[in-house]
């Protein structure tokens, strides 16, 4: 039944809480753990949320903190207008009773890795620092890993923080230019086709009465990220980016691909922007460039009301 074992690299914000949340109720993902990063909070925010996620969820699982820093450049500011100040909208914060574990979200990634071979998918969902930084600690991780299914960058859609890069990638362009140019199955799952995928107010209130616990913390948490959409894309709902790279794991007949080198752009304007490589450069990255909207709403909708 669990026959995808997945560990979600995060920066919880609330489309990670939706991937989160996801993650540990669809019956076929073994969700072995989170790794935290800065990005739409600080790496100590996103640390205090992915233990209160998991009790929340009633999930004893380990979350090992990441990074605090990109590799090479200076830290942008978080994304508070987008995620709120504690990183789940007006939601005030949840002090979770549980600790990190002692090791790095590199030093985790490797270990669990090297114990799996071949059977574990990284879902990174936030800037691609602590996947950069595994694959430095260890670089064997590239031929044991099952996949690398990640939320970020945007080939032809254009950005959502300069009119070229998507957040994630311009968080940190160094880690995930590393993250492209390693030798190992990279699935993008970028603004291509997360732009694509909206929920509305009424979707989320839906899922109140039959799962009143996940759900209704989902429903709490969007309205702020409701306004900003408001706002700032003049629609009146939310882009679902992180639920949407979780389910590509699960239902990757629900995608369509194109396979082609990727490189990101690493200064001036451009900077963080995700572009077509040489083929002779680097291997192909598998970019999602097609998704089947209404199935894709459909199962994160139905999967969170048959949860709690
Ligand atoms: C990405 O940036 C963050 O704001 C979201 O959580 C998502 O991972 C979208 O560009
Ligand atoms: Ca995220």
């Amino acid at each position: 039944m669990r026959q995808h074992k997945v560990i979600i690299d995060t920066d919880p914000g609330v489309d990670d809480a939706m991937a989160i949340l996801y993650a540990c109720l669809d019956p076929s993902i073994e969700l072995l753990g989170l790794t935290t990063i800065f990005g739409n909070v600080t790496t100590d925010i996103a640390t205090r949320n992915s233990l209160a996620l998991l009790e929340l969820a009633g999930q004893d699982l380990p979350v090992a903190r990441g990074a605090e820093k990109p590799i090479v450049q200076e830290a942008k500011p978080v994304a508070w207008e987008v995620h709120g100040k504690e990183g789940f909208g007006d939601v005030p914060p949840m002090l979770p009773g549980s600790k990190p574990v002692d090791e790095s979200a590199a030093e985790f990634i490797c270990r669990l890795v090297n114990e799996n071979p071949g059977e574990i998918t990284l879902c990174p969902v936030g800037p691609l620092t602590n996947i950069a930084l595994a694959l430095e600690l260890d670089p064997g991780i590239a031929n044991k890993v099952k996949s690398v299914t990640l939320m970020g960058g945007s080939m032809d859609e254009g950005g959502n923080v300069t009119s070229h890069a998507e957040a994630n990638v311009w968080q940190d362009p160094h880690a995930a230019d590393m993250v492209f140019a390693a030798d190992w199955e990279v699935i993008m799952v970028g603004l291509d086709v997360t732009h694509q995928v909206i929920c509305t107010p009424k979707d989320f209130a839906s899922m109140v009465e039959p799962a009143p616990k996940l759900g209704g913390f989902l429903n709490d948490a969007a309205q702020f990220y409701f306004q900003f959409h408001r706002d700032e894309n003049g629609f009146d709902g939310c882009h679902m980016h992180d639920p949407t790279a979780v389910m590509s794991i699960v239902r990757p007949d629900l995608f369509s691909i194109d396979e082609t080198p990727v490189s990101v752009i690493l200064e001036g304007d451009e900077i963080g922007r995700t572009i077509r490589a040489s083929k002779t450069e680097r291997s192909a990255v598998k970019v999602c460039f097609g998704i089947e909207v209404e199935a894709v709403r459909n199962l994160f909708l139905e999967t969170v009301k048959n949860g709690y």
